[in-house]
């Protein structure tokens, strides 16, 4: 089976998709900000505040670049993994690219109490989160090889749907 590359906005859900995915299909798993923080030896507010979005950006291509030499792995991308052309061909090369989405009211629920991401500081609003959503519409959406809503879904439902469509995909 090809890699599975789960794109999309922060609070989508990617990484409790992709942990589904991992136990129901026995596929290995790559959680990509994990891997990000570990090679850098400090959080990702760290790596933003310290280092700065560049950096950060480096060491996720630097990442995908040997990701791609596995096989069989759902990977949960960080949300601006799509930022750079680079990194799509990468995920193309070696899997099917996954996009999530979800309604700017959806992803605020999902990260509300967060302080994680750097991105959301000072932008926990619906208006602020569609405005950073829409900025990056385009380069989710031409990156997609499927794209699934993931509003009122549970986990199990929207990893149920992935694995559905990527078999069409796959015929
Ligand atoms: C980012 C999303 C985060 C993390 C970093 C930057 C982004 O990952 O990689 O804070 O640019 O959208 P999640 O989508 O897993 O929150």
């Amino acid at each position: 089976m090809k890699n599975i590359f789960l794109i999309g906005f922060m609070g989508t859900g990617k990484s409790t998709v992709a942990r589904r995915i991992k136990g129901r299909y026995r596929l290995g798993i790559v959680e990509m900000d994990e891997l990000a923080a570990e090679r850098a030896g400090m959080s990702i507010p760290e790596i933003f505040a310290q280092h700065g979005e560049e950096y950060f950006r480096n060491l996720e291509t630097e990442l995908l670049s040997e990701i791609g030499k596995k096989e069989n792995v759902v990977v949960s991308c960080g949300g601006g993994i799509v930022l750079r052309e680079g990194n799509v061909g990468l995920m193309k090369e070696n899997g099917h690219i996954v996009l999530l989405t979800a309604s700017p009211s959806t992803i605020l629920k999902r990260v509300k109490h967060d302080n994680n991401r750097p991105l959301l500081k000072g932008r926990k609003s619906v208006q602020a989160i569609r405005e950073l959503q829409e900025a990056r519409r385009e380069k989710y959406e031409a990156a997609a090889d499927i794209i699934i809503c993931v509003d009122g879904k549970q986990a199990y439902e929207v990893s149920r749907e992935i694995m559905e469509k990527l078999k069409g995909l796959d015929d």
